[in-house]
């Protein structure tokens, strides 16, 4: 589909992109069920699950957790097996995949020239695959052309673009607006209060949980110091110059020209949805910001996405509360539909430079509002053929 027919179709109201689900019994599938129910430009048109739920229909297969009600145009839905077969149709597919299965079965959509937004941590260390959190480096899309035209055999449609680790997500979008307010940042040190749903459904078992915090999340505290280089960095022509056809190849510079220290500490905390991340920091410029410009700067940050007329992107990107005890999960993690994130707390690190908490859905902006918003920046910019 050329873009001039894209916007065409998009500025109707009577047609929309056909998108499948992967993954969609789970805790990430089922939330982008609610948010794809009204989504002004995609229409959900396959479903994918594992070999226990293909077959039968959507409302018998899931075991629904959401607090809206399960959207009644999926409830008949076929759920099918992870094939790209079925989902031949689709435009997008989102994938809300456990990371045992995703690697191969994302692949074998790629490889079926299917247009894939993953959760799972399967690619996000691919030197060209995106890891993109739409609110802070959506032009990053930009790398999936080499993608397709390095796999064997080239593809024209098909590519994987994937978001970040919840928690990842929650701190990078507020330190992305500090970045550009204020130039690199040297050194940060981030301390997590993961909720339970972040470990998918049924998840750490009550007996684990309650009255508890588990100071051990496999694997997070790794993803958490690899991935915000990723994301904060820019994108560079590789060094001597290589090509593609008429392509120069690019890579990541991992925030190569200030690097960035990082020491993430993760906690798994009796709470159902919302991610809280304790976050000290230093800026690479003396003398630092100030505790008041720092929140100048965070109220005052629009994400690339927002500006480019991605309809799920939040308008508000960042709220700052004034109060001192907020945000809370319970009381915040709905604002804006979990779309954006909350920070409070801003003041002196009298060991760093700056000290906050950001406080993030990790289930919506975390997992698939991220998804969503990241396919439609690709449509936006012509990535969807
Ligand atoms: N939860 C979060 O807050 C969060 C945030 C960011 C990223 N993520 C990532 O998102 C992904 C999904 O997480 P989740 O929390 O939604 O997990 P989940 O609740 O455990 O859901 C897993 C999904 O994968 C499906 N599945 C499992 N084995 C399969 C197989 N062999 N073939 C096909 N499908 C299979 C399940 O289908 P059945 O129901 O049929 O078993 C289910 O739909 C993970 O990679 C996770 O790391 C999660």
């Amino acid at each position: 589909m050329s873009w001039s027919w894209a916007k065409c179709v998009l500025n109707s109201s009577f047609m929309q992109l056909k998108v499948g689900v992967l993954g969609a019994t789970g805790t990430v599938g089922q939330r982008f069920i609610t948010l794809l129910a009204n989504h002004p430009w995609f229409v959900i048109h396959a479903l994918g699950a594992s070999s226990r739920s293909a077959g039968k229909p959507y409302a018998t297969a899931v075991n629904w957790k959401q607090i809206t009600y399960m959207p009644s145009a999926v409830k008949g839905l076929i759920v099918q097996e992870c094939k790209p077969e079925a989902f031949l149709n689709c435009a997008i597919v989102f994938s809300g995949l456990d990371s045992d299965v995703a690697g191969d079965i994302e692949s074998a959509f790629r490889a079926a020239d299917l247009a894939v937004f993953s959760n799972a941590k399967n690619y996000r260390r691919d030197p060209h695959v995106p890891l993109i959190v739409p609110l802070v480096n959506p032009s990053h899309i930009s790398i999936v052309k080499q993608q397709q035209l390095l796999h064997s055999p080239p593809l024209q449609k098909g590519f994987i673009v994937t978001n970040a680790n919840c928690s990842t997500t929650a701190h990078v979008i507020a330190l992305a607006a500090l970045e550009r307010a204020f130039g690199p940042l040297d050194t940060l040190m981030v301390t997590t209060l993961q909720a339970i749903s972040g470990a998918g459904y049924p998840g750490v078992p009550s007996l684990d949980i309650m009255d508890n915090v588990v100071p051990y999340i496999s694997g997070e505290e790794e993803k958490i110091e690899w991935e915000t280089r990723k994301i904060l960095g820019g994108i560079a022509d590789v060094e001597p110059e290589q090509r593609v056809g008429s392509l120069a190849l690019q890579e990541f510079d991992m925030h190569a020209s200030t690097p960035l220290k990082i020491s993430a500490a993760c906690n798994r905390v009796p709470v159902t949805v919302g991610h809280m991340i304790n976050v000290s920091l230093r800026f690479a410029r003396r003398p630092p910001p100030s505790p008041q410009q720092v929140c100048e700067a965070l109220r005052a940050y629009q994400s690339d996405a927002q500006l480019r007329g991605c309809p799920s992107a939040p308008l508000q990107t960042i709220f700052v509360h004034d109060e001192p005890d907020r945000p809370q999960p319970r009381m915040d993690r709905g604002h804006q539909d979990g779309a954006g994130v909350n920070v409070g707390r801003v003041r002196e690190c009298p060991v760093l430079d700056i000290k906050f908490v950001v406080l993030a859905d990790n289930v919506s902006i975390g997992a698939a509002t991220s998804s969503i918003i990241n396919a439609e920046y690709a449509v936006l910019e012509n990535h969807i053929l």
